[in-house]
């Protein structure tokens, strides 16, 4: 008989963790890279948690071969894959007669398989690499891809310490700290030549946090705790990239929050089909390549990941629902960061950029859809779907308003405070509400200011938040230039963009494509040359060239976006240009996207099939 117990508060997992409790995962995994598997065992410490004991423990899973379980060191066989219901995959159940006592622990281990339908690796063929000399492979777990690895309870509602065992031919990252020199493994039939990497993580961790890489990586020093790992022949500029900023910006959150908690931090630079800009692994920040440009102009991603060491990875969002707490505040802190390396001002002109960001989410969502609120229902949903900019902005909006509202110096005393007191804990919004008002219940203007927050319209009102009066010192000269393209007989000159930096012709580019008519083609062509677009090396700059040319139906921008999408595959690129490209050339967007399926990740290929169809 299943225990009576309030149902999980995170709708996107079928895991019955609010009877049984994951405390700590061994993930014991062989990389198999001729049968592009992962192999071996994952052990779960399992404690029950209620008083009525639970006869059953269910598990996420999603296309994992699961071929034997032992609870204890003894085989059971009193389990069954439920029948997969889509998003979230085929239940496990394992049936624990009689239950066990509040407190108990037993330890369940799965021995495993991945399958071809796993949707959280990427594996790629020698030749699908930079060098072309070793096969390489790297997983992407957020948001609910953890359960196509390996059977677990896949909410952020859980939080366990991790023991990785990975055995690997090839140099192993994982998202815990080394445990040193890994060590020969002999005798196992396939497995020779393959070493033993083992990780720890001891402070609890959210199965969306599970990550590995492994492939021809070297790495090097980019600060006193920070080391960057990418391909041999990528190594020095990456290293570049990032040496100057990495443990300055360290310093600055930790004078913002306190004290850095996972030893170190760590970049990876991945393979350019990357689905996304940075992804926040603990120890080792996943990024994508399109960050090393050779003008440490986009490194924003790595103050942006960092920050999650706090948002997100210490202080972990309860549910999906609940996503702007980890993004929305490492917006915010990211954005602290700018402010304290690069001035005040650029934290209002990254906030100008995120702002177009949110407007472009909110319009392609439509200004009612329930994705647009800051607390959102996702009862049934896939997280996947509701991925926009709309947490990060409305969320960094929301806690740039209380900023603003109680007084930054108030404010900042709050910061330490939050991130103290939830530190490896889950929370939802209205335990940071409790949390925000506790606090400020003894400041008597606080309160007073805190009593005129509409704290349901800032959490359910779907569509654009209250715009605020940005400091727009750093953005005018592009407001008046966009303007001046507005006149179809508009003669640019390469100095119209001198003394811009490259974030600023950003914001040109993004003011342009909001003109009420696209330009000529004959403009647009203009704009590339003159400026120098066609060329540029920065992403940023191109991707937003390119969605300008193709709104303005320039036919000489399509080869190029159609070249462009064959060598990224950072979703933030390519759905928008797969979207503008479609609108003008149907047929040449899908021949693209299906020559370059197998360069695409699980994720973005998923996605932008979903994009095709709307
Ligand atoms: N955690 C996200 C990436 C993510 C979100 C992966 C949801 C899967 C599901 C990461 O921290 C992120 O926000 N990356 C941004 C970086 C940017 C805001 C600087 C990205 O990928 O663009
Ligand atoms: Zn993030």
């Amino acid at each position: 008989m299943a225990a009576s117990v309030a149902p999980p508060r995170d709708p996107n997992t079928v895991s019955n963790y609010n009877c049984w409790r994951t405390k700590h995962n061994v993930a014991d995994l062989a990389i198999d890279f001729d049968k592009q598997r992962l192999h071996g065992s994952v052990t779960l410490e399992l404690e029950s948690i209620t008083d009525k004991a639970s006869e059953e423990i269910i598990l996420d899973t999603s296309f994992v071969d699961v071929r034997k379980i032992s609870i204890n060191g003894t085989k059971v066989t009193s389990w069954e894959l439920k029948e997969r219901s889509e998003p979230y995959g085929s239940p496990l159940f394992i049936a624990i007669p009689g239950g066990q006592a509040k407190g108990a622990v037993l330890s369940v281990k799965i021995d495993l398989s991945t399958t071809n339908e796993c949707t959280a690796l990427q594996w790629f063929s020698p030749a699908q690499t930079s060098n072309g000399k070793f096969p390489y492979m790297f997983s992407q777990c957020q948001a609910i891809h953890s359960r196509s690895i390996f059977p677990c309870q896949d909410t952020p509602d859980v939080k366990s310490t991790y023991d990785f065992r990975i055995r690997s031919p090839l140099h192993v990252v994982a998202s815990g700290l080394s445990r040193g020199t890994s060590s020969f493994v002999h005798g196992k039939d396939g497995e020779a030549g393959t070493l033993l990497y083992s990780f720890f993580q001891e402070i609890p961790m959210p199965s969306y946090l599970f990550a590995i890489a492994s492939g021809d990586i070297a790495t090097a020093s980019i600060g006193p705790r920070s080391l960057v790992s990418t391909g041999p022949e990528e190594l020095a500029a990456a290293k570049w990239e990032m040496e100057d900023d990495t443990e300055k910006y360290i310093n600055i959150a930790e004078d913002i929050i306190f004290e850095y908690q996972w030893t170190q931090y760590n970049v990876l630079v991945l393979p350019p089909s990357f689905p996304y800009g940075g992804m926040e692994n603990p120890v080792f920040t996943f990024a994508t390549p399109t960050i090393v440009s050779g003008d440490r102009k986009n490194i924003d991603v790595i103050a942006h990941e960092l920050s999650h060491s706090w948002s997100g990875n210490l202080v972990s969002n309860a549910s999906w629902e609940h996503f702007w707490l980890n993004e929305g505040w490492t917006t915010y802190l990211e954005r602290r960061i700018q402010a304290a390396v690069y001035g005040e001002p650029h934290r209002d002109f990254s906030a100008i950029i995120g702002w177009k960001a949110l407007a472009d989410s909110v319009d392609g969502f439509g200004h009612d859809h329930e994705f647009t609120k800051l607390v959102m229902d996702l009862k049934g949903k896939d997280p996947d779907d509701s991925f926009s900019s709309i947490p990060y902005e409305k969320g960094f909006h929301f806690l740039y308003y209380l900023e603003k509202l109680v007084g930054k110096s108030t404010w900042d005393k709050f910061i330490p405070h939050y991130f103290r007191k939830w530190a490896r804990k889950s929370l939802d919004s209205y335990e940071f509400k409790d949390t925000l008002l506790d606090f400020f219940s003894s400041d008597k203007d606080a309160s007073a200011a805190l009593e005129n927050v509409d704290w349901d319209a800032w959490f359910y009102k779907p569509g654009l938040p209250p715009k605020p009066d940005f400091d727009t010192s750093m953005v005018d000269k592009c407001y008046s230039l966009s303007k001046a393209w507005e006149d179809k007989d508009y003669k640019p000159s390469p100095s119209d963009i001198e003394d811009l930096s490259a974030n600023q012709i950003v914001v040109l580019l993004e003011t342009i494509q909001l003109h009420k008519e696209p330009l000529l083609p004959s403009q647009s062509q203009l704009l590339g040359s003159t400026y120098a677009l066609t060329e540029s090396k920065n992403m940023e700059l191109t991707a937003r060239y390119l969605k300008i040319g193709l709104m303005a139906k320039d036919e000489t921008v399509y080869k190029p976006t159609a070249e462009l999408l064959g060598k990224v595959g950072r979703m933030k690129f390519v759905r928008p240009l797969y979207r503008a490209l479609a609108k003008v050339d149907r047929h040449l967007a899908e021949k693209t996207f299906k020559k370059n399926l197998n360069f695409y990740h699980p994720i973005c290929r998923d996605m932008v099939e979903k994009d095709f169809q709307k």
